[in-house]
């Protein structure tokens, strides 16, 4: 077996990513240790804790620490001590930056419906259907990087932020989002609003052009409001998503809902140089420092870390086989706990999803990684 060494940036950030990225370590720890790697983890302040220890939410020590690791741990930023601050100087201005600065132009965020948790589906599927997709998200444009402008006097103010692709853009994204179906179910879906948005038009026509190169992958081209229809109506028919920033941002949280919990959803972002891996759900403040948060997304997000960056596969499996045989001994975080199953916090959901890695481990070391 090979052994690896690598150095993980951990950006704990605020709210619960303290506490669900203490959990995703733990995790990795244990694959460590039980498998013979080295993982040095070196946390550094982002988010609204930099603003208050360095003034800034993306201190350029962290940025420079980001590059030189071979990969970034993510929590989450904001919180309601930030929010009355101006855009460019709140936490979620750091991710932005962050994102934009490693050129993280990818964002991956697979859906998948756990077996055990098929009763939290909130819409009715069909048997033998399930929902596993992939989200691919385009992460360093349109209109969270827009010109933006305010103004106001005479008692009325406008302010008004802009959509802005350009082909190039829209084809790189595009270009792995083929790739990623054609070695899935060759199915992808990609979202506009071409029939109203000038943006939305160069971005149909791109895909489209880009579709010849794949002429295995299916594509179809929905309007974003009928695929937040259709999400709802049948999940099961999608497969890989192609989105602009913006729509992927709302329909991945709707995507999470059908899985059961957004605090399930991991996410990977990829680009020009380290990779980035954070779960979907943000720093939550009401749940921040009761021990209650889902720590799952976070400890997937792990998994894609060990599969896609560190070249572990088996790692990775052995960690998302570890959360699928806690959440079918019944153990649950408050946000997926139903009749009949025991409720845990955050911190012993950790504890038993470590537990889990390090028995099928154990077996690892006697059997060999089997099938
Ligand atoms: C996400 C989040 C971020 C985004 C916020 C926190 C800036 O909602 O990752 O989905 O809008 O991208
Ligand atoms: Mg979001």
């Amino acid at each position: 077996m090979s052994r690896v060494q690598k150095a993980i940036a951990v950006l704990a950030g605020d709210g619960i990513g303290p506490e669900v990225t203490r959990a995703a370590v733990s995790v990795l720890e244990e694959c460590a240790s039980a498998l013979g790697h080295r993982f040095d983890f070196i946390a550094l302040p982002f988010g609204g804790i930099a603003i208050d220890r360095c003034g800034e939410p993306l201190p350029a020590e962290t940025l420079d620490a980001c590059r030189k690791a071979d990969a970034v741990l993510l929590g989450a930023v904001g919180g309601a001590k930030w929010d009355s601050q101006p855009l460019n100087r709140r936490p979620e201005a750091g991710l932005l930056g962050l994102r934009k600065e490693l050129g993280l132009y990818i964002n991956v965020r697979p859906v998948k419906l756990l077996g055990a948790l098929r009763a939290m589906c909130p819409v009715r599927l069909d048997e033998g259907e399930t929902i596993d997709m992939e989200i691919v998200r385009e992460l360093a444009g349109g209109i969270y990087f827009g010109p933006r402008q305010s103004s106001g006097s005479n008692g009325d103010e406008i302010a008004s932020d802009m959509e802005v692709y350009s082909a190039k853009e829209i084809e790189r994204v595009a270009l792995y989002a083929f790739r990623r179906a054609a070695a899935r179910s060759k199915r992808l879906a990609s979202i506009d609003k071409a029939n109203v948005l000038a943006s939305s038009g160069l971005w149909r026509r791109t895909v489209e052009r880009t579709a010849k190169g794949f002429p295995e992958v299916k594509l179809d081209s929905l309007y974003v409001d009928n695929a937040a229809l259709q999400l709802v109506l049948r999940p099961a028919q999608f497969d890989v998503m192609l989105t602009s920033n913006m729509f992927g941002d709302i329909l991945s949280d709707e995507a999470a809902a059908l899985a059961g919990s957004i605090g399930l959803i991991p996410s990977m972002s990829l680009g020009n140089g380290t990779a980035l891996y954070e779960p979907i759900h943000g720093s939550a403040p009401q749940l921040a420092g009761k021990n209650s948060a889902n720590p799952i997304g976070a400890i997937l997000c792990a998994a894609m870390l060990l599969r896609e960056s560190f070249g572990l596969p088996r790692e990775a499996m052995a960690v998302e086989k570890a959360v699928e045989h806690t959440l079918a001994a019944g153990f649950r975080t408050p946000d997926i706990v139903r009749g009949g199953s025991r409720m845990i916090g955050c911190s012993e959901m950790a504890a038993q999803i470590r537990a889990a890695v390090a028995e099928s481990a154990m077996e690892t070391e006697k059997y060999g990684w089997g099938v």
